[in-house]
């Protein structure tokens, strides 16, 4: 069997909230598992409502955060082992994208800079000739190019402009993987789409699987093979995209189906989610139970398995929808 790409297993990580006395702990991921498979690229779009644990993940990923519980192993080795673990190797393999270009970016510097020190730092390019070459086939990829880069400032672009470029610079290392969280969030709505369909291009021309981090559940089913849906820091139904949009198993996921908004929009967190107390992190039992139009005492007494329905589906439920 290939190699796994990604492997997180039962992960999670949890913050001391209110100060060193209160002794207040929050659980923003809980025992999360989730693959990425090795053999050909995918683009896992992770969604979930504002505070859901998205970027805590992503962030583990990405090795900003330890994480306090469980593993991630890249291409089968553990971060956890210093040995296998090269810092250098991981920042070609794995790359972010983050959701404010403007951030990413000095205000102070031309943009080229960042993309020829990439290329000639981490020693993708051995001569300056060399790096402009591969910057101008990266750029071009985008729907960019040098010539119109060239020694201009943030500022001189548009967000949907300098978000290209920046993932132009994340694809210079030529990545195994690209963790973008919330890309599209800051761009502007005629430019979303644009983004997200770059991602569906770039993923089999680099050979790059992506992990897609949005609150936008349209651009998420459009762009992702797979999608995993959080809820309170738990992965609570992970499936094929085209699967869970035609099928929800989870209540909460048919919950947001019925809210599929338009390209571009967000859904209701007022509507759907009006309560985002940290008490509901703790809850030991099901988190979603309390708002669940199905919930049986099963689910206010005890904490539910993931349920696997085929192969490439779970589901983290007592009572999955199944066809219906
Ligand atoms: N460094 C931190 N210290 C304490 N609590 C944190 C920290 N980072 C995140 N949290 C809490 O953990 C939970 C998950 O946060 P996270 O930022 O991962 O959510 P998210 O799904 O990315 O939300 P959003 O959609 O708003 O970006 C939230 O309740 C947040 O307040
Ligand atoms: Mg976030």
């Amino acid at each position: 069997m290939a190699e796994k790409l990604l492997e997180i297993k039962n992960v999670s990580k949890i913050f001391r909230i209110g100060g060193m006395l209160s002794g207040k702990k929050l659980t923003a991921v809980d025992g999360i598992s989730l693959e990425v498979d090795g053999e050909k690229p995918v683009i896992l779009s992770v969604v979930g409502e504002s505070g859901c644990g998205k970027s805590t993940l992503c962030k583990m990923i990405l090795r900003l955060y330890q994480a306090d519980e469980g593993e991630i192993c890249l291409s089968g080795n553990s971060y956890a082992n210093k040995k296998k673990y090269d810092p250098m190797q991981f920042r070609l393999d794995v790359q972010p994208i983050f959701q404010n270009p403007y951030e990413a970016f000095s205000a102070r510097k031309p943009v080229d800079t960042y993309l020829f020190n990439t290329a000639l730092r981490l020693g993708i390019a051995k001569t300056r000739d060399e790096a402009e070459k591969l910057i101008e086939e990266t750029l071009q990829s985008v729907g960019m190019s040098l010539a119109v880069v060239k020694g201009k400032y943030p500022a001189q672009f548009s967000g949907g402009e300098l978000q290209r470029i920046s993932i132009a610079r994340a694809l210079i290392t030529r990545p195994k993987l690209i963790i973008a969280d919330e890309p599209v969030a800051a761009i502007d709505a005629s430019m979303k789409m644009n983004i997200v369909n770059l991602f569906k291009e770039l993923k089999d021309k680099y050979n790059v699987s992506f992990i897609y981090i949005t609150h936008d559940l349209s651009t998420a089913y459009y762009v992702s093979d797979y999608i995993a849906t959080l809820y309170r820091g738990c992965l609570i139904e992970y499936g094929e995209a085209m699967d869970i949009m035609d099928n929800p198993a989870h209540p909460y996921t048919e919950l947001l189906m019925n809210a599929v908004p338009r390209v571009g929009d967000k859904w209701s967190e007022e509507l759907i989610l009006p309560d985002t107390e940290e008490k509901e992190y703790s809850i030991s039992y099901c988190k979603f139970a309390p708002r669940c139009p199905y919930a049986t005492d099963e689910c206010r007494n005890k904490k539910p398995e993931m349920t696997l329905i085929n192969d490439n589906r779970k589901v983290f439920c007592f009572h999955p929808l199944l066809g219906s």
